[in-house]
């Protein structure tokens, strides 16, 4: 496994694979790998013949400077975990190498609308620094594939658009949550919770598919069920940010006739803000006769 962390070297070595015919997949991380980034990896593996994992805390895509400072770094693990699975190479450059003339000044790449709702209405700027550090990605990795994880549904569903509009050759391939044995969805943030917060973290889940359930069972006043499902995290102790049932494809609000949705919620536990979702069709009603 080669680890790069400069951009010249990194063109040379995938200019090389290209000659040779080879077909590369991405799996872009911000590090403190656990099995939910191992999942997209062993994806990226069975699609490509070369895949590249990228290790870089991106500071564009934080709001608060105590995250971003907090965020848990472990480079030795996460190669040698990377390494173990067969990954060809590891692109793991510092800020300075991705953004030479500082954060303020790089140019930004905007994902109107997307942006604006749900997690990022309470993390102003945040989806701008995602798609702009994902964009330099796939411009300086140019891969056939692009892995992303559903765990961030939002952020896939955002990155599908730009990679439409901007016309890039890049398929974008969703990997399905890698949950904890008791439904907790896997996040190298669960390690900001106490021992009282991880033992009720799982509330989220379960407030997932309850609400999934009702839908399931014909529920359609979905902002009751949005009320109901707020109450419930907050009953089990943590404070929701958002509780929200939109449309798959585009995020927007679901209205009672729409099939294809997906439940989302954030919330606080102390320390930690937790985000999970839930796809769920919702089987046309039968009409009355
Ligand atoms: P990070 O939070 O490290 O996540 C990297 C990838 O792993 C994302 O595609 C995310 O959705 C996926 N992932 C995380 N937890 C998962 C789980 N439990 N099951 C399945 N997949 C999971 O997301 C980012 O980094 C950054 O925003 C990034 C895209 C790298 C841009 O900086």
């Amino acid at each position: 496994m080669q680890t790069i962390a400069a951009i010249e070297p990194l063109r040379r070595c995938l200019d090389t694979w290209r000659g040779q015919g080879g077909r590369i997949a991405l799996v872009p991380t911000m590090g403190n790998l656990h099995r939910g980034h191992l999942q997209l990896v062993e994806q990226a593996l069975a699609l490509a013949d070369r895949v590249v994992a990228s290790l870089f805390v991106n500071p564009l895509q934080f709001d608060r400077a105590a995250d971003l400072a907090a965020y848990p770094r472990t480079l030795e693990a996460d190669l040698a975990a990377l390494e173990a699975l067969g990954v060809d190479l590891v692109f793991c450059p510092d800020a300075g190498t991705v953004y030479p003339r500082g954060l303020e000044h790089t140019t930004r790449v905007e994902v109107p609308g997307l942006s604006d709702i749900l997690c990022g209405a309470s993390r102003p700027g945040h989806f701008r620094g995602v798609a702009t550090v994902v964009t330099k990605l796939f411009n300086l990795i140019r891969p056939h594939w692009a892995v992303f994880g559903e765990k961030d549904y939002q952020q896939l569903v955002l990155i599908r658009r730009l990679a439409e509009d901007l016309n890039l050759p890049i398929e974008i391939v969703g990997v399905p949550t890698v949950r904890e044995p008791d439904g907790l969805a896997m996040s190298s943030r669960n390690g900001y919770l106490s021992q009282d917060g991880r033992a009720r973290a799982p509330a989220l889940y379960e407030t997932l598919r309850f609400m999934a359930a009702a839908i399931r069972g014909g529920a359609r006043d979905y902002a009751a069920l949005e009320r109901e499902g707020a109450e419930r995290l907050r009953a089990q102790g943590l404070a929701p940010d958002y509780v929200s049932v939109r449309r798959q494809g585009d995020l927007g609000p679901a209205r009672p006739d729409d099939a294809r949705l997906v439940i989302l919620a954030a919330a606080w536990l102390g320390k930690a803000r937790l985000i999970d979702n839930l796809v769920v069709n919702a089987a046309t009603l039968p009409v009355a006769p």
